[in-house]
């Protein structure tokens, strides 16, 4: 009778997911049943006068007008918008078009009370929700900038509430905080004060053809943060950025899925970053097709809370790392898969299953993979993997970088491949050559101390020195 409840039980479940599975998107691609422009709501498009009731007043008739299982869109026609924070409604998509420009606003009150409420745009708790069109989001970050500086902007901190401490106290441009059904498409965001897009708790997010530009030198420029949220996919989409630019975090849940392809990004910290927060699993995530330029690192996993990471795969990706000032995290590796507990009262979490295949790369430092002890990294593969060691600034080389939290950073030389504490490691056709006179101090293509990694299995291994 149990077994049979069960199976009952199952079949409701998988009966009630299949049913779920087609139609959101669908609603978000398909026609929409209403549009209203901001301006037949009295937006002034000046960049000057706030159009935030405006705008707002826009969505909240556009939800309330919407039939059944349609989108409504609210169009911005060329102009300037400036606005205070904006809150998306269910099944409503702002379509920026074409030379129109949302400008954040500048000012603490624009932004509602709680500090994690501080988006230029914000969608709370709402399903099939979008920003589309060619036009740009704006969140004027270079206001927020008290002194210019070529290694790192000092920005301003909105802490005078006391709510809030430190320099890490400024609105993000674009929040989709326990959405269902989020689609980003065609639009720019530009110049955000910390984080530029950022998911939280979201289920089922399709990010594409979108170009996000941040300054090169202020902290915390994050491109898209993909935090406690399942199913994500990022396409054909440009990102320049001063800090990570595609960066999965695990605060309350785990993050499940993500898709990342044919995207180019540079940033001044990590292209790719897993973690630091990392309290959940990461699972199942699939990065294909990247080109990443002059970034301070590569493929990177800091995991530092005890959240476990599998199954994740990296596959025909084209790298550059150098080397920045070191405030910024990131040693121009090309590859860096770490774990560590944070400090005293954190647990290390495992990493395994890791896939790279079709890489490669010229950077000014060696791969890194430390598992810190305890047998935490675990099966990783590098397949068809080219990496051309040189050095072209004028930093200091010769650090391992474990920040946050652990060791901080440790003087070492830099080798082609430094390892230590790893059970299982294959590298299949693996080809590394490195400039003879620009890098003499490496004397090792492989650096790892034998007690710590087991299972090493070689394959086609090539290192060679060359001069250019
Ligand atoms: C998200 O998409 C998946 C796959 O298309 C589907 O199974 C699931 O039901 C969707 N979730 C929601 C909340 O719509
Ligand atoms: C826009 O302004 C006009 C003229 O002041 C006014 O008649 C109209 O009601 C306003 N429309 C909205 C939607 O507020
Ligand atoms: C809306 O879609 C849901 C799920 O597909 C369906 O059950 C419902 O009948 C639809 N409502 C209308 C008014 O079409
Ligand atoms: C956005 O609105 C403009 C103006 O109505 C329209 O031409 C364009 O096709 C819309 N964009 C999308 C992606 O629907
Ligand atoms: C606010 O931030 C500034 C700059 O970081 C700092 O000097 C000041 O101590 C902070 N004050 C509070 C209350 O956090
Ligand atoms: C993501 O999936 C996991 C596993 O199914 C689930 O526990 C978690 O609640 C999901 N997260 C969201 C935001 O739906
Ligand atoms: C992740 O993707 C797999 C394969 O598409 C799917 O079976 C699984 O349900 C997804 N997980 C979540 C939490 O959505
Ligand atoms: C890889 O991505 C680039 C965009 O960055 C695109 O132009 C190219 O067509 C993609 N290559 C393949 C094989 O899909
Ligand atoms: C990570 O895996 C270990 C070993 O299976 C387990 O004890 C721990 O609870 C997992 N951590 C999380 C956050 O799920
Ligand atoms: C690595 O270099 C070899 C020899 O130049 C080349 O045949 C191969 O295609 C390269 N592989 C990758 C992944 O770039
Ligand atoms: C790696 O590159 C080879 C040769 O270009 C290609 O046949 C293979 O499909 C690629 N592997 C992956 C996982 O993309
Ligand atoms: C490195 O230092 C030399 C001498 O100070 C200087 O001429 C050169 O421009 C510097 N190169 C870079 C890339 O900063």
């Amino acid at each position: 009778m149990i077994v049979q409840f069960l199976q009952h039980l199952l079949i409701l479940i998988f009966a009630i997911q299949s049913h779920c599975a087609t139609s959101p998107f669908s609603i978000l691609h398909s026609t929409p049943s209403l549009s209203l422009s901001v301006l037949d709501f009295n937006a002034t498009a000046s960049g000057l006068c706030y159009d935030t009731h405006h705008i707002q007043s826009t969505i909240d008739a556009c939800a309330t007008a919407a039939l059944p299982n349609t989108t409504c869109h609210v169009i911005f026609p060329p102009g300037k918008y400036l606005t205070a924070t904006i809150h998306l409604r269910s099944r409503v998509v702002l379509n920026i078009t074409k030379g129109a420009v949302i400008l954040g606003g500048t000012k603490l009150e624009d932004y509602p009370e709680q500090q994690e409420r501080w988006y230029v745009v914000l969608a709370e708790d709402v399903e099939d929700v979008g920003v589309i069109g060619g036009g740009q989001i704006n969140g004027q970050g270079l206001e927020f900038v008290t002194r210019f500086d070529e290694v790192k902007n000092v920005m301003v901190s909105w802490n005078s509430t006391g709510r809030c401490l430190g320099d890490e106290c400024r609105p993000r441009l674009v929040g989709f905080v326990g959405c269902k059904n989020v689609l980003v498409s065609g639009v720019k965001l530009n110049r955000p004060a910390y984080w530029c897009l950022h998911l939280v708790r979201c289920q089922n997010t399709s990010i594409q053809d979108v170009s996000i530009y941040g300054d090169f030198n202020t902290p915390n420029n994050d491109g898209i943060d993909i935090e406690d949220s399942n199913n994500t996919l990022i396409t054909r989409c440009i990102i320049d950025t001063g800090d990570d630019a595609i960066c999965p975090k695990s605060s309350t849940g785990p993050v499940i899925n993500i898709t990342a392809t044919d995207t180019w990004i540079r940033s001044k910290s990590s292209a790719i970053k897993l973690g630091s927060a990392s309290f959940f699993t990461f699972k199942g995530f699939v990065f294909n097709n990247l080109t990443i330029f002059e970034s301070h690192r590569g493929l990177g996993f800091q995991i530092r809370d005890g959240g476990n990471v599998s199954d994740i795969t990296f596959s025909n990706i084209n790298i550059s790392t150098r080397y920045y000032d070191p405030s910024w995290w990131g040693r121009a590796e090309p590859i860096y898969v770490t774990t560590c507990p944070r400090d005293n009262s954190s647990k290390a979490g495992s990493i395994s299953n890791i896939k790279f295949i079709n890489i490669t790369s010229t950077s000014e430092n060696g791969v890194f993979l430390s598992g810190s002890g305890g047998g935490f990294l675990t099966n990783l593969k590098f397949i068809n993997v080219n990496l051309t060691f040189k050095r072209w600034t004028n930093y200091t080389d010769g650090l391992l970088d474990y920040r946050p939290g652990c060791q901080e950073l440790v003087n070492h030389d830099s080798a082609g491949f430094m390892m230590e504490h790893i059970d299982g490691l294959h590298l299949e056709n693996v080809n590394v050559k490195w400039s003879g006179h620009e890098v003499e101090s490496w004397n090792n293509p492989l650096d790892f101390r034998p007690a710590t990694v087991n299972n090493i299995i070689l394959q086609d291994f090539h290192s060679n020195t060359y001069t250019s």
